[in-house]
Formats: C-alpha cells, structure tokens, sequence
C-alpha cells in the first residue's frame, strides 16, 4: 500500500500549486495528478456537475492508479463535494482545500481580510458558514473572481499575462483599499488553487505590505499526517509523478514546465 500513490486532482492547472507543496513535504511520494481541463472551469457551473466530476474523479484514480489517498485540490470542488466523497469512501483518507480564514483572521492586524475565489466557492454554504463562524474576529471583503481562472489557464497557452493582470486589477479594486492603516485589508486570501499562479502580479496590486495567503502547505502537512496515521508512508523513494487529463496533454505539460520546472514524463489524456 505505501508505494501507492496519492491522487491530486483539480478543474485544471491549478492544484499544481497544491502538488508543489505535496512533493515539497513528501518527496519520497508518487502522485498522479490529474487535470479536469475538458470540464473546468468548475467555479462557474452548478454543484451538481462539480460532484458528478469529483465522483467520477475518485472512481477513476482508485480504479486505474489504486491510490492511497486523495487530495482535492480544488477549494470549489471541496466545498462542493467533499462530503459527499468521503461518504462514498470510507477507506480513502481524503484531503480537501478550502480559503485561509482562520489563518487570516488570525494574522490580520486591521481585522480586514480579503478573499478571492470563484463563484461557487464565495456562495458555497460550506465557505459561508466559516466566516460567519470567524465574524467577530475580522471583517471578510469576499470578491468572486469570474473568469480570472480561466485566464490563467489559457495564459500557460498564449504566454501572455495581461488579461490575469487586468482582471487582479479590477477585482482588487473592488475589494477597497489595501494596506496596513487601520480600516485597510491588510491580508489576502487566495480561495482558489490556480490564483496561487497569479500571485506575482497579485501581490504587485496590492503592495508589499499586504500579506497573501494560500493553502498548499496545511494541506501538505494535513496529508502527511493521514498517512502517518494509516501508516501509509512511503519510505523508498525517489517520488513520481504521473500527469493526466482530460484536456490537452501539453497545455498541461507546459504548466508544469512553466510553474513546477517539471521535466516530467508526458502527460497522458483520459478520455472520461
Ligand atoms: N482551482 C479551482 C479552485 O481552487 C477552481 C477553478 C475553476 O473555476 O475551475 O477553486
């Protein structure tokens, strides 16, 4: 079992910034990574096709790659369909990501946290009941970003940042002002794992005294545990990883060139 791999799957590119963390805690781990790229982007469409993916998802890393566990690198398919996977799989240790809150809440000194994320996710019933949870630790400025993951995706196509640039612009500009005055957000949560590739310019808009939040390294560390605890470890080494998707195998090879400095393996297509 322990040589088995982990299953990571997202909408598209951007759990690849969830796996970076994964292999940065585990390296002696295999991964199968698999991109839904042919069904994204996930944050815009209905629950029930987020949950129709993420189960067939599951079936298919279980059935043809027997992974050990599974992480969910996606915060929309997490609010979605978490619940309903971990009910259908008892036996799997199953990860998910979901925004930064708490850690924000807690690092914020204005007491003034911004978040960005897809629609399904900021409207989730899951998201919202974690900031009402947080309410009176800080005030949450939730921005959903329509189209920016998409844009990132199709970045890694056309090498050109500008639409990503121009949509951080707006969307930050709709949140307020940033900054460290009192009144200001001084702490911004990326609630989608593709905007962790965003970051650079992200981080331009806002400034540099604004800090940024994202979720690959407690989910990294949250895995790790599992595996302690099923005893599930690998201890043999060196990892792999094995890229996989349902869209175009080298849009997804040049994301992990580009982002990871993968000289990986080809990716392969699943046709779901
Ligand atoms: N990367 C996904 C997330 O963390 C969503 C991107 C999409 O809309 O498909 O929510």
């Amino acid at each position: 079992m322990s040589l088995q791999p982990i299953g990571v799957f997202d909408s598209g590119i951007g759990g690849l910034s969830v796996l970076q963390a994964l292999q940065a805690a585990l390296p002696l781990e295999h991964f199968v990574y698999l991109d839904d790229s042919l069904y994204a982007p996930y944050g815009e469409r209905d629950d029930a096709h987020v949950i129709a993916r993420s189960r067939a998802i599951t079936q298919y890393l279980r059935h043809t790659h027997g992974i050990k566990a599974l992480v969910i690198a996606c915060n929309t398919a997490t609010m979605a369909a978490v619940a309903r996977l971990r009910a259908e799989h008892p036996d799997l240790p199953i990860v998910g990501v979901e925004p930064g809150l708490k850690p924000a809440a807690a690092a914020s000194h204005t007491q003034r946290v911004g978040v960005i994320g897809t629609r399904g996710t900021v409207t989730s019933a899951k998201f919202n009941a974690l900031r009402l949870s947080l309410q009176d630790q800080a005030e949450f400025v939730v921005q959903p970003c329509d189209g920016l993951a998409d844009a990132i995706s199709r970045s890694v196509e056309t090498q050109d940042d500008s639409k990503v640039i121009s949509l951080c612009a707006d969307y930050t500009c709709a949140m307020g002002r940033f900054g460290i005055n009192p009144g200001e957000i001084d702490t911004l949560v990326l609630g989608c794992t593709h905007y962790v590739f965003a970051q650079a310019h992200l981080a331009k808009l806002v400034g540099p005294e604004v800090r940024i939040l994202s979720t690959g390294e407690p989910v990294a560390r949250r895995t790790q545990h599992l595996l302690e605890q099923a005893g599930t470890l690998n201890r043999n080494g060196p990892g792999r990883v094995q890229l996989v998707t349902t869209g175009e195998p080298a849009v997804l090879q040049a994301a992990a060139r580009r982002w990871l400095g993968f000289a990986t393996d080809e990716a392969v297509r699943w046709i779901a």
